[in-house]
C-alpha cells in the first residue's frame, strides 16, 4: 500500500473570536495545528476587510507556530514588508493582484520570509509557470476568497491534482496549499488528489465542538 503523505493543518482565524484570538490560537496549537493561516482582506480585491499587519504582530506574542500570511489583498507590494515586520513566516499573494509577479515574488523572499502565490478558483495554473520554481508555497483556493464557511468547489480537484503533477515532474519544492471549504470529509479528498497542506475556519473554529475536538477530527480523516 502507498504510504500516507505528511499532510500539515493550518486552521484559518477567520471563523475564530476575533475578541480572543491569543486563546483560540493557543487551543489550535495545542491540538496539533502545523500552522496558522491569518486571512487578510481589504475591502477591494474581495469585499470584507478583516485585519492587517498589528494583528499579525499581537499574534506573533501567542504562539510559535508559523504564521501563513494570506494576502487577499490589491497592490500587496506595498505592504509585505510591513508583515514582514510583524512577524509572518509565509505571505501569500494573489496573482490576480499582481501584474509584476515575479518581482514581487523576489521582494518577499528579500524580506527573509517565505513567498506564496495563490489562485482563485478560475485562474488557471499556467499563470504561474514562470514563477513557480521560486515559490515556497501554491495555495489553490477551493471557494471563491471572501469568505469562511462556503461549500468546497469540486472542479478544483483537477487543478489540485495538475499542480501535484507539475511540481513532482519538475521536482519542485513548493508546498501545495489548498482553502475553502475543507471539513473531514473533503480532506482526504484532496490530500488524495495532491494537498499538502489544508486551510480550514469554519471547520476548526464555528463547528459547534472544541477547537481541539474539530482539529482532531480533521487529523482523524486523513489517517
Ligand atoms: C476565504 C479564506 C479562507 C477561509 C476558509 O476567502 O481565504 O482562508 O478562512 O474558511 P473555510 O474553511 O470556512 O472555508
Ligand atoms: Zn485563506
Amino acid at each position: 500500500m502507498e504510504a500516507k503523505p505528511q499532510v500539515k493543518l493550518a486552521p484559518s482565524i477567520l471563523s475564530a473570536d476575533f475578541a480572543r484570538l491569543g486563546e483560540q490560537v493557543t487551543a489550535a496549537a495545542k491540538a496539533g495545528a502545523d500552522y496558522i493561516h491569518v486571512d487578510v482582506m481589504d475591502g477591494q480585491f474581495v469585499p470584507q476587510i478583516t485585519i492587517g499587519a498589528p494583528v499579525v504582530a499581537a499574534l506573533r506574542k501567542w504562539t510559535d507556530l508559523p504564521l501563513d500570511v494570506h494576502l487577499m489583498i490589491q497592490t500587496p507590494e506595498k505592504q509585505i514588508a510591513q508583515f514582514a515586520d510583524a512577524g509572518a513566516d509565509i505571505i501569500t499573494v494573489h496573482v490576480e493582484a499582481c501584474p509584476g509577479l515575479q518581482q514581487i515574488v523576489r521582494e518577499i523572499k528579500g524580506l527573509g520570509v517565505k513567498a506564496g502565490v495563490s489562485l482563485n478558483p478560475e485562474t488557471p495554473l499556467d499563470s504561474l509557470s514562470e514563477v513557480l520554481p521560486a515559490l515556497d508555497l501554491v495555495l489553490v483556493m477551493t471557494v471563491n476568497p471572501g469568505y469562511g464557511g462556503q461549500p468546497f468547489i469540486e472542479s478544483t480537484l483537477d487543478k489540485i491534482a495538475n499542480l501535484r503533477a507539475e511540481l513532482d515532474e519538475k521536482g519542485l519544492a513548493a508546498e501545495l496549499e489548498v482553502d475553502g471549504g475543507i471539513n473531514a470529509r473533503v480532506a482526504p479528498r484532496v490530500v488524495k488528489a495532491g494537498a499538502r497542506v489544508l486551510v480550514a475556519g469554519a471547520a476548526v473554529f464555528a463547528s459547534g465542538q472544541t477547537v481541539e475536538k474539530a482539529l482532531k477530527e480533521l487529523r482523524a480523516s486523513l489517517s
